[in-house]
């Protein structure tokens, strides 16, 4: 089984499995990863061959502190540092200029790299041991579903990987949030797991988003996060459609969600997964509130939902 419960010494054999070139799936807070060592140029496009992944769509650089990232940057300026002391490890990925050590590959040729510290024990403890950054894109095919539990990961997908360690479920469900701090003030460009409130919160001042196609960044595709089943966002689910729903289900394929957004988002992927592994054609979701907490989630549910119109 390539499935193994992680501890000290299924973590050695990941450590030995990146240090000789292989790739690695991983546990972290968000959801589960697809690590390699930063510094091996092979070992990256093997990450993008097996995602499916264009090549101009950067990798998010996983460290185990400050210290770590400064070999990953060429430069961490005030406002990431205090960021990085506040919410670091934790969902928060920051855009900062490249240091010449991470080859062009991760960044996809961008002068610049996200970086963040994984709040998973399992996850810090490999790169820790390792003792060098991993990069780590979510361990779906491009434009699929991350997975939030190793049963969820696709099978092609599992197929190159030399092992996952088993972490359990990821307790924040969707991808971190990501900030450009090349720009004053800094600005999101991928809502995510952090909400943008904490961060004005503690930056005392408004976060812009930055409008698509800013920072190529592929959390920007209107079709990202999807399942196999096709998304409709509609005021209140028909008693006989499977869906998500808030309040009691009406039918065996109905999942009751949690009322509050960060609760529900631990459960999106999972509920979406357990769907598409029922071979369920359409999922009705219940609207959550337009509320600011709930953007992050919305985000990802329009983007599920999102279809290419028909030229
Ligand atoms: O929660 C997460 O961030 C997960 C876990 C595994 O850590 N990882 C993840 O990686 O979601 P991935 O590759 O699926 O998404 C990376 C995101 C993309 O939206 C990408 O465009 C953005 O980070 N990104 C990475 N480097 C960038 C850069 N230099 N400039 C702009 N955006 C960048
Ligand atoms: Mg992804």
């Amino acid at each position: 089984m390539k499935i193994v419960p992680a501890n000290s010494e299924t973590i050695a054999r990941a450590v030995r499995s990146l240090r000789s070139g292989e790739l690695v799936g991983i546990p972290t807070e968000t959801v589960y990863g697809i690590a390699a060592r930063a510094a091996d140029e092979a070992a990256v496009r093997s990450i993008f061959a097996l995602k499916n992944r264009p090549p101009n769509h950067p990798l998010i650089v996983h460290v185990t502190d400050l210290q770590m990232a400064k070999g990953v940057c060429a430069e961490i300026p005030p406002v990431a540092r205090r960021l990085v002391q506040e919410f670091w490890p934790g969902p928060l990925s920051l855009i900062l200029p490249k240091a010449g050590a991470i080859p062009p590959v991760v960044t996809g040729g961008l002068d610049t790299v996200a970086v963040r510290a994984p709040g998973h024990r399992i996850a810090h403890a490999l790169i820790d041991a390792l003792g060098e950054a991993v990069c780590a894109p979510s361990a779906n095919t491009f434009t699929h579903l991350s997975p939030t539990r190793p049963s969820h990961i696709q099978p092609e997908i599992l197929a190159g990987l030399r092992l996952v360690l088993d972490g359990g479920p990821c307790a924040s469900g969707i991808e971190s949030t990501v900030l450009d701090c090349t720009f004053d003030p800094p600005r999101i460009l991928r809502l995510g797991a952090l909400p943008r409130a904490r961060i004005e919160a503690f930056l005392n001042m408004p976060i812009a988003i930055a409008p698509p196609g800013a920072g190529r960044s592929p959390g920007q595709h209107p079709r990202h996060y999807a399942p196999r089943a096709e998304i409709r966002i509609v005021p209140g689910v028909d008693a006989a459609m499977p869906g998500l729903v808030f309040g009691a289900p009406e039918n065996a394929r109905q999942m009751s969600m949690p009322t509050e957004p960060s609760g529900y988002a631990e459960r999106l992927y999972d509920e979406l997964h357990r769907l598409d592994a029922l071979g369920v054609e359409v999922v009705e979701v219940q609207a959550p509130p337009e509320a600011p907490e709930w953007e992050a989630v919305w985000d990802r549910l329009r983007r599920a939902a999102y279809k290419p119109r028909e030229s």
